[in-house]
């Protein structure tokens, strides 16, 4: 049995999958609303976070970082946070097998530090097909890249799209072929390299090396805004 505290939108994509693989979920969420919405969803849940840690196995944490102090519990079960910013030094405080996680709500892959342990490695895998173990000093840059990531990449995805009807490709069909290209660039980078895939497109003095010089800004705007991210998550500590 896997007990979710924090049934939110996290709680329930994670919830979700490990009932799809077979997995006996519980979960806990602090509002009569929430409650009554997981019961809606088909999950076994409650207010008391102690029950959910008593018929449990194994604990994912899943809270807003504000609300981790109202975690009372005290565990020698296995505690798989994926609370943003909260260092396995604290979650040591609530259980004495403490793992520190970070996903997405695509659940496109999982990092997690902790003590290698087979068991939390297993409920992870069923949860994404991409678990890596990482130092914990990862954990924080790992939260904007992946954890942020979806919303991220739906960015860059959103601006190659109001870019191509810009110069005049309708809605539908500038989706559609943004799509085809963000799908298929880890396998043509994968092949080629990126000099490779830039080098096979971009004719000298031809109209792709003009759009790629005038987005010359766009690595530095990036690379600033997962710092200032990075940055404010710190900050909170
Ligand atoms: N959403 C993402 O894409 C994402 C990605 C990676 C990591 N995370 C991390 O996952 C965590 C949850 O994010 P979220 O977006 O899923 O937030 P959310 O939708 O607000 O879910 C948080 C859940 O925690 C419950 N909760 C709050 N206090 C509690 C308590 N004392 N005991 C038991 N349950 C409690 C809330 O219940 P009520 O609704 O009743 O208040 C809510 O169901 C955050 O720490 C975030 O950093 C989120």
């Amino acid at each position: 049995m896997v007990g979710i505290i924090g049934l939110g939108k996290l709680g329930t994509a994670l919830g979700s999958r490990l009932r799809e693989r077979g997995y006996k979920v519980i979960g806990s969420v602090k509002t009569r609303k929430s409650l009554e919405r997981g019961l809606k969803m088909g999950f076994d849940v409650y207010l008391d976070n102690s029950l959910v840690a008593e018929k449990s196995n194994l604990l994912l944490l899943s809270v807003k970082p504000y609300n981790v102090a109202e975690i009372s519990l005290r565990t020698d079960k296995p505690l798989i946070s994926f609370v943003a910013g909260v260092p396995l030094a604290r979650l040591a405080e609530i259980s004495s097998r403490p793992y520190r996680a970070m996903t997405n709500v695509g659940l496109t892959a999982i990092a997690v530090a902790g003590q290698y342990d087979e068991v939390v490695d297993k409920v992870l895998r069923a949860i994404s097909p991409v678990v890596i173990w990482v130092e914990e000093r990862l954990m924080d840059p790992l939260t904007v890249v992946l954890g942020s990531g979806p919303a991220i990449v739906a960015k860059l995805f959103r601006a190659y799209v109001e870019a191509a009807v810009d110069v005049g490709v309708p809605w539908d069909l500038a989706k559609e072929v943004a799509a085809g290209l963000f799908s298929a660039a880890p396998q043509l980078v994968g092949g080629l390299g990126y000099e490779g895939v830039v080098e096979a497109v971009a004719t000298p003095g031809g109209t792709t090396i003009k759009a790629l010089a005038k987005m010359s800004g766009i690595e530095g705007l990036l690379a600033s805004a997962f710092e200032d991210a990075v940055g404010r998550l710190i900050s909170k500590r």
